[in-house]
């Protein structure tokens, strides 16, 4: 391994909202920060270099986008996943979830029906809620063994009652960790197809992807769902890029791009800033190397946790991710009440761990545990969730 992914980190003065806002979510900062979606992992040197090198400019007025920029992107997407799209499709925002309110107000009215996959990341239900539109739940379905599928006969009930306008899905999805294959990805573009339902796919997870699985872009699964989809990204998961505050949007419709655009004109968010603008392109001319060695850290954290599940708390649950860095913790057997879970897992583990009841009322009773952490710490938690249970 070239990157030293398990080095001890100290973020005391990195301004952390993992770790300095946890005792105002938590109630305490004695926590395990097991929580908020970003890592406790330095960024890629190439990445820290190029912004160095802004720093060394010693100005950081407004930055001009050179062509390059959205080239990077769309090369990058070329390689990754096959899928050639043009840089001129592409659309910079100040991230995925203030596109993805946008999109609600500028692809549906008020009260207008909008379709989601529970249990979802929460600012999925927020954005329709919060903007006066409806929502409407497509459930995951769980096996036994925790793996989610998607409930395609639900599914078309509610697309082919003619009420739904759009349809937000997040794919590789968080929190179950499924990359969703390329024939269920084409059933579900396929029924939007049908019944005339716009998609916003929300892809920020797209290239965290573990050994065995695959990505799809949902855009390149054909030209009938391209043009009905649009695409939300950003590297910023990837490379641990999320306080940059920015990201892309793919639009297979000309007017809708412009449109777009003139609402983060009228914000005036429609520029990066100096650092997003370099970070981005190093990370996409640069890492593809420093990520391999990241998804490789991340599978063994992910190995880890299974390991330590099966062999050490077995009336916890969990199904081993195929994406992301998120694990899914089902707690419902573990001889607590549901409602008290949560409480258990800060005041007697004393681990930060997103509430599942957050992510839909088919979330109680689960934790989101985000590994991208050194090794240390995911032993920490899961030595101090042992304990706790142990104790009960
Ligand atoms: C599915 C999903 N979309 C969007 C975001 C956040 O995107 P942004 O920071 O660009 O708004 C996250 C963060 O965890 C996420 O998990």
């Amino acid at each position: 391994m070239k990157y030293n992914f398990n080095e001890k980190i100290d973020r005391s003065k990195n301004h952390s909202a993992k770790w300095e806002e946890m005792e105002m979510k938590f109630g305490r900062k004695d926590l395990t920060p097991m929580w908020v979606a970003d890592m406790d992992i330095k960024a890629a040197p190439e990445i820290v270099e190029a912004m160095k090198e802004k720093v060394e400019q010693e100005i950081f007025g407004y930055v001009y986008r050179p062509t390059s920029y959205y080239e990077s992107a769309a090369k990058w997407i070329e390689k990754r996943f096959g899928y050639t799209i043009s840089p001129n499709s592409l659309i910079h925002s100040p991230g995925v979830v203030p596109s993805m309110s946008i999109l609600v107000k500028m692809l549906t009215k008020p009260n207008d029906k909008i379709l989601i996959q529970t249990p979802v990341y929460p600012p999925f239900a927020s954005s329709v809620k919060d903007n006066g539109r409806t929502l409407v739940e497509n459930k995951l379905i769980k096996d036994e063994k925790g793996y989610y599928t998607v409930d395609f006969k639900d599914l078309e009930e509610k697309l082919s009652s003619g009420e739904i306008s759009l349809f937000i899905l997040c794919s590789p999805h968080n929190p179950v960790g499924r990359v969703w294959t390329k024939d269920e990805l084409k059933k579900m573009g396929d029924l939007c197809v049908k019944y005339n339902v716009r998609i916003v796919a929300d892809e920020i997870w797209r290239d965290l992807i573990m050994p065995g699985h695959k990505h799809t872009p949902l855009g390149s699964v054909s030209k009938e769902i391209e043009d009905i989809t649009i695409t939300l990204f950003s590297p910023t998961k990837t490379f641990n890029l999320a306080g940059l505050q920015a990201s892309f949007a793919t639009f297979p419709r000309e007017e809708e791009r412009k449109a777009f655009d003139t609402i983060l004109g009228q914000m005036d968010v429609k520029r990066n800033n100096p650092f997003s603008l370099v970070a981005f392109q190093a990370a996409y001319e640069k890492c593809e190397d420093w990520l391999s060695e990241l998804i490789e850290h991340i599978n063994g954290n992910f190995d880890y946790v299974m390991d330590f599940i099966e062999k050490r708390l077995p009336n916890v649950k969990v199904y081993k991710p195929e994406g992301t860095y998120l694990m899914w913790l089902d707690f419902n057997n573990v001889g607590i009440p549901q409602d008290k879970i949560q409480d258990f897992l800060i005041n007697e583990a004393r681990v930060a761990m997103n509430d599942g009841g957050s992510f839909g009322e088919n979330g109680k009773g689960f934790g989101r545990l985000n590994v991208a952490c050194p090794r240390y710490m995911v032993e920490e938690a899961m030595e101090k969730i042992e304990k706790a249970i142990k104790n009960l």
